[in-house]
């Protein structure tokens, strides 16, 4: 039998009970003059700030931050997870992408997760690709961490690390975010020696004393000790002990690599975001393309606009399925994707007044087999940070679904980021995206992504740092929270606020949020358009900090109300 027969419905019930919390008390938008930082939790955002105010820059800020997180969301990133930065340096006017996302373990084949026997798993997603030993792939964080400071920071990694250790040692509230995905992973949890005694109801005090050990040594011996010392060995093992095939030798292997963002000018704006493996800034520039073909430079809010943006995804979203892989393996013809002639048919269809079905928009391109390159040897959260000299880190990083794998390894929660790999050619991952050939497991691949964080620039400034968590949906909020903010002239708050829409081709639905609801006239319009409607609780969870100039500098920094944090700054 297969084992994961069930897992689309927990899955779908599992995320939606997660993917959000109502109601927060936090102050969720604040404006400063200085610096500031928007991350997804209260504490996380207030570690950043206090790497700023002793005189950090936004590359200790930010890894301060991701350390922050994980420890005080182990459901959404950590160290046992991986992501991706994108840094603009001012004083250079450099712009640079790490990628420190996770990798397939050397013995991992294409097939790993077709028919795999067994009884089903209790608990939600519970799949072989999402919960256990064979769903972690090597971990990026403590890498993608090392990375951001020495290359960019001006502080030692243990005064970066400083922050997060304090709050592992001496505790915090568990956010109500945190409590209910607490909650609908209990039964996993349970079965892990250092999850099952965590007390997750909101408010109670989280001590981490194994994660605590761990960052100790990190700060003292750096990021080799954590790849290449016992902690690195214990980690496999215990990876092996879940059923996984990870060895030392691939924590050993780890590399983050530097790629250059994609970019492009839309709107009077210049847009920067993740190039493969994300499918995400793809998706984003191919959508505002269209859309800036498809109704003009200067679009209105409303149900016309939301019809036409619908469409515009429907076309990137099949060309993620068809070409998408790891770029150190898979040729992907970007250019011919978004050659002009091919773009002007999907802007005809979308354009139109009616909805096409998203087979409509499949423009394969004379494309064979995508030749192999030869292969390198070698739950997420969004931050912004913006510091006093103007440089700015946009991070969105990981473990996959909530607590990644549900099992800790050297006190560290391991990611089930194997589940973003095509499990096969036509089957759905947890978030629903249609698995194609070029993104199947393989040795040393990474899945590909929608981790979408982005920076806008208009006449050579930053203006907007923004990104998300949410799977399939980061792209879409995160595009829909710029426009709002550069095209609609929304503040950064009422633009992360707003009702979203997603599409992602397949299904055939689009999806609109019951915690924000779209307008009923707008959603009745799109309905007569020939969309199909389908609620469901929130779209993504979006970090944004809009920097404002004239008449004086400002930094709107919003974190999402949707997961109930908020920014912090000077
Ligand atoms: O890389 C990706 O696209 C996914 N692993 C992101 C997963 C995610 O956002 C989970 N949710 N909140």
């Amino acid at each position: 039998m297969k084992r994961w027969i069930s897992i689309g419905l927990w899955c779908v019930s599992a995320l939606l009970i997660v993917g959000a919390t109502s109601g927060s008390s936090v102050d969720h938008a604040r404006v400063f003059r200085d610096y500031a930082v928007a991350a997804d939790q209260p504490e996380a955002s207030k570690a950043g700030a206090e790497i700023l105010a002793a005189g950090g820059n936004a590359a200790d800020a930010a890894a301060a931050t991701m350390l922050a997180l994980g420890v005080v969301n182990p459901a959404s990133s950590g160290l046992g997870g991986g992501g991706f930065a994108l840094y603009y340096s001012a004083n250079d006017d450099e712009l640079t992408f790490l990628d420190f996302r996770e990798r397939a373990p050397a013995a991992a084949t294409p097939d790993m997760f077709e028919n795999v026997e067994g009884e089903p798993l209790p608990g939600p997603a519970a799949a072989p690709s999402q919960l256990g030993g064979l769903a972690a792939g090597v971990p990026g964080e403590p890498a993608g961490i090392a990375a951001l400071v020495d290359r960019f920071g001006s502080m030692s990694l243990s005064e970066v690390i400083a922050p997060a250790l304090r709050l592992a040692e001496e505790g915090f509230p568990v956010s109500s975010a945190l409590a209910a995905m607490g909650t609908a992973f209990e039964v996993q949890l349970d079965q892990d020696a250092v999850m099952s005694k965590w007390d997750l109801a909101a408010g109670a005090v989280l001590r981490r004393p194994s994660l605590a050990r761990v960052l100790h040594v990190f700060a003292k011996e750096g990021v080799k000790a954590l790849y290449n010392g016992p902690l690195g060995r214990e980690m496999a093992t215990i990876v092996r002990e879940h059923g996984g095939i990870m060895t030392f030798q691939d924590l050993r292997d780890y590399r983050v690599v530097t790629r250059k963002p994609l970019e492009g000018v839309l709107f009077g704006y210049r847009w920067i975001t993740a190039p493969p493996p994300s499918a995400g800034g793809f998706t984003m520039l191919q959508s505002l393309t269209i859309l800036e073909r498809a109704v003009g430079g200067n679009p209105v809010y409303g149900a016309p606009l939301l019809h036409t943006m619908a469409e515009s995804w429907k076309g990137p979203f099949v060309d993620r399925q068809r070409y998408f892989g790891d770029p150190a393996q898979i040729i992907q013809p970007l250019d011919r994707m978004m050659s002009p002639r091919r773009l002007e048919k999907r802007v005809a269809l979308a354009g139109g007044e009616k909805a096409h079905p998203t087979r409509a928009y499949d423009f394969p391109i004379v494309w064979t087999n995508p030749p192999a390159k030869t292969p390198d040897n070698a739950g997420t959260s969004h931050l912004c940070v913006v510091d006093g000299k103007g440089n700015v880190a946009a991070v969105t990083t990981t473990v996959n679904l909530p607590f990644g794998a549900r099992f800790t390894a050297a006190g560290i929660v391991m990611n089930d980021e194997m589940d973003d790999f095509a499990r096969g050619v036509g089957k759905s991952n947890a978030f629903g995206l249609v698995g194609g050939a070029a993104n199947l497991p393989g040795p040393r691949k990474r899945p590909v992504s929608t981790m979408s964080p982005t920076i806008v620039f208009r006449d050579g400034k930053p203006v907007l740092c923004v990104g998300a968590a949410g799977g399939s949906r980061i792209v879409t909020a995160t595009q829909q929270v710029a426009m709002n903010i550069l095209l609609f002239g929304m503040d950064a708050d009422q633009a992360v606020d707003a009702p979203r829409i997603h599409h992602q081709g397949f299904p055939e639905k689009l999806r609109v949020e019951t915690m924000v609801p779209l307008d009923e006239a707008i959603q009745n319009d799109l309905r007569a358009r020939g969309h199909v409607i389908e609620p469901i609780r929130n779209i993504a969870n979006v970090q944004a900090i809009q920097i404002v100039t004239v008449p004086e500098r400002r930094l709107h920094a919003a974190s999402d109300p949707r997961k109930g944090g908020s920014p912090a700054g000077h």
